[in-house]
């Protein structure tokens, strides 16, 4: 039996009469894609007439397609896939809003061909980001998770001057693949381990802001060389999948740690495998991957990796500002007074 995603919200009808009654004639329709933090939610009500996923899962692509076939507005999420074939099932479509930083689930190009709006949630979620990229790199380093399994097994047997080495961090050297807001955020928590960074991008920080954080703007090769932690910023395009592949792994070599909270494409996962089982890498510790939720075959066996499921922007109170944010660009989008905050193709709102 299919499952009707509209079924479920009874107050539905409700809303639209209580709009409609205000007279407003024009009221938009909006489709949340999954449950989010309701406070946001509760801020589209007597606005827009709006559902939401009932269930707490992705939408499967029929589903999604059924559910964005008359609306005007789709909060989504970077597990949805939008792309010319949604947007032909949904031919009143005005805005996306993503409810992520990173918008490679989005067909941007053809959304701007369509002249749909694309937002994402920029900022909000930089600080959150940075602390659990900083979380990755002391446990990968601290082999804090294998510590933890050990106890959990009962295998404690005291203090041991050889238990579970690691790796310092402080006054080591941080390799950062992508110096934007993120980027910038995980160099500042380096100036307390009195860190040296490298950072790769397509700017330069002012000189100013380079002193301050101790950083040096290298070629990706001499980063991965020289850096002990390479922990990796950039969105995903086709320019950055596979960035760091077998060819990077080596130039890493047998003492560096790689960290990854971007995007699971930029590595070539089967390849980080390959160097982490064959330690010619130190470690690795991942947020993201390059098939999820699936993992490369051999990953989750490994000791030297520290797994997350996709944790980055985690913390309530930046999911709550995430919501809010995409919240607000839907509802600026149709208030002829006010501006999308955060848009991704601007161009789209100067016609
Ligand atoms: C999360 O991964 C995001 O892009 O916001
Ligand atoms: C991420 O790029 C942000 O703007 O926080």
């Amino acid at each position: 039996m299919r499952l009707d995603l509209r079924a479920t919200c009874t107050t539905d009808r409700s809303r639209h009469a209580q709009l409609t009654s205000k007279g407003v004639t024009d009221v938009k329709k909006v489709y949340v894609t999954r449950q989010l933090p309701q406070s946001a939610l509760d801020r589209l009500d007597g606005k827009v007439e709006w559902d939401v996923n009932p269930e707490d899962r992705v939408l499967e692509r029929e589903e999604l397609l059924e559910a964005a076939k008359d609306v005007d507005g789709l909060l989504c999420l970077l597990t949805d896939r939008i792309d010319a074939e949604l947007f032909d099932a949904a031919p009143k479509l005005k805005i996306v809003a993503n409810y992520a930083v990173g918008y490679n689930n989005i067909d941007v190009e053809e959304a701007t061909k369509r002249g749909i709006l694309v937002t994402n949630t920029p900022g909000v979620l930089r600080e959150t980001t940075a602390d659990l990229t900083w979380a990755l790199l002391l446990a990968i380093a601290r082999r804090v998770v294998e510590g933890d399994r050990l106890m959990r097994a009962g295998k404690y047997r005291g203090w041991a001057p050889m238990l579970l080495l690691g790796s310092d961090v402080y006054g080591k050297t941080l390799g950062i693949v992508g110096m934007g807001n993120i980027g910038q955020a995980v160099a500042r928590r380096a100036i307390g381990f009195d860190m040296k960074v490298l950072y790769t991008d397509m700017y330069q920080l002012p000189p100013l802001a380079e002193e301050l954080i101790n950083a040096e703007k290298v070629e990706l090769d001499e980063l991965l060389e020289r850096s002990d932690y390479v922990s990796l910023h950039v969105p995903l395009m086709d320019e950055t999948h596979h960035l760091i592949g077998e060819r990077e792994l080596k130039l890493i070599g047998p003492n560096g740690y790689l960290i990854n909270a971007s995007r699971g494409p930029v590595i070539d996962e089967a390849a980080l495998v390959e160097a982490l089982r064959n330690e010619t890498i130190a470690g690795a510790a991942l947020d993201v991957y390059e098939d999820e939720p699936e993992m490369k075959p051999g990953l989750a066996e490994l000791d030297n990796v520290v797994l997350l499921p996709h944790l980055g922007s985690a913390s309530r109170e930046t999911r709550t500002k995430m919501a809010e944010l995409a919240v607000a660009n839907i509802l600026n989008y149709f208030d002829p007074n006010a501006e999308p905050p955060t848009p991704v193709n601007p161009e789209v709102l100067e016609d």
